[in-house]
């Protein structure tokens, strides 16, 4: 346990909440949820599911109502050619993805990947006892991956973990970079492929949502998605994950969940089969909801002298580097880095921002713009003031 830590966006939140309570006038641009409800019809049918309990446990893999919704899901996001024997369910994608590091790293094997990541990765990592080997992909690269580095990061790698549409940063890789990324990992074969792509409904501007498997067929026997219902359907609290891989990785996941958790319980299984096989509109309508308000944070921090940020296209961040504050002060108090910003900007004007030293970029910080639409631009005027501010 001495190497596991909390989670830093977790205490950037409890800060903002604590001031809140306080009466401060707090605008939360920190965590990073979704911040709309599921359809009335997954509600009906978590209720409905209530009046017919069986009482008993469920399958360690999921019901085959809900691996059938899944299946679906994936085949209208693009990926076909998934059976029930490849599909996998638990508690959320943390759950998805802390149980594959499980079954795929022994302590002392190495998993790449990408720096901006997402602060899970780097703590479940340490977690299980294996060595990481950071990408580091820095705004001056679009904060994304290439395929000559990761050529030369490949060797020696048990696991490489990809995140796409990405947190922190939104990135999203088109069709050819994924191609690209593809045809090395296709020159790897002793690599494992994890894609977390659980933003993959949230992506803008068309670029669309592409993948390793698609682009090299061949990859599938070793990629494993990993979805989840958090933030395509509003429904973090609900906990529920999936993956589609291999099949004695899927059956890695049974069995892990066999000893752990046991079952998804039957009540939000039937509330994820309705969410995923019900309607889409309040998917797409959040989506094109979040490209405006990107458009919106986009111009606010692009407005500030000397802030740089490549144009997400997804998810619902924006990770701007905002290095050109430190070396500044603010009302007398010194910016020396992303931590001391962040600090100033919750203190002084009340907006909650996570430091990108929590995600690995110590020159940035992140947005996440889910906020009622009319907070968003009091947030924005406030962030865009304090930096005016800055001597
Ligand atoms: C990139 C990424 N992966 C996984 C997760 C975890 O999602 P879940 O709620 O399904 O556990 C998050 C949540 O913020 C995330 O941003």
């Amino acid at each position: 346990m001495s190497r596991a830590k909390p989670s830093a966006i977790m205490a950037v939140a409890e800060k903002a909440k604590a001031l809140k309570a306080a009466g401060r006038d707090i605008v939360s641009f920190s965590i990073g949820v979704p911040n709309f409800l599921p359809g009335e019809h997954v509600y009906a049918a978590a209720r409905e599911a209530l009046t017919r309990d069986s009482g008993q446990y469920g399958s360690n893999r999921g019901p085959d109502a809900l691996l059938d919704a899944f299946i679906k899901h994936l085949e209208d996001g693009g990926l076909k050619g998934y059976g029930r024997k490849n599909i996998a369910t638990g508690i959320g994608a943390k759950h998805m993805l802390y149980s594959l590091a499980e079954a795929l790293l022994d302590p002392g094997d190495t998993i790449a990947f990408p720096v901006p990541y997402w602060t899970t990765y780097v703590d479940i990592a340490d977690i299980v006892g294996a060595q990481k080997r950071l990408l580091p992909c820095p705004a001056s690269q679009n904060y994304k991956l290439t395929p000559d580095q990761l050529d030369a990061a490949l060797p020696g790698v048990k696991v490489f973990l990809f995140n796409n549409p990405s947190n922190p940063t939104g990135m999203v890789y088109g069709k050819d970079e994924i191609a690209a990324l593809a045809d090395v990992l296709v020159k790897h074969p002793d690599v494992w492929i994890v894609c977390d792509d659980i933003y993959n409904r949230m992506v803008f501007d068309g670029v669309g949502y592409h993948n390793f498997v698609n682009a090299r067929p061949e990859l599938r026997e070793r990629t494993i998605q990993v979805d989840s219902l958090s933030k395509t359907y509003g429904m973090p609290g609900w906990r529920v994950g999936f993956i589609a891989g291999p099949e004695s990785v899927a059956q890695a996941m049974v069995t892990l969940n066999s000893n752990h958790i046991t079952n998804v319980p039957e009540v939000v299984n039937a509330a994820a089969v309705a969410a995923l096989s019900g309607p889409q509109t309040i998917t797409e309508r959040k989506c094109a909801e979040f490209q405006a308000k990107r458009d919106e944070v986009l111009a606010a921090v692009l407005s500030i002298p000397g802030v740089v940020c490549p144009r997400p296209q997804g998810a619902f961040y924006v990770f701007p580097d905002i290095s050109v504050a430190f070396g500044k002060s603010h009302c007398g108090v010194k910016i020396g880095n992303d931590v001391e910003l962040c600090n100033a900007l919750l203190e002084v004007k009340g907006v909650a921002c996570v430091p990108g030293s929590a995600f690995g970029d110590p020159n940035a910080l992140r947005i996440s713009y889910t906020c009622p639409t009319e907070q968003l631009a009091d947030g924005l005027k406030r962030f865009v003031e304090f930096f005016a501010e800055l001597t």
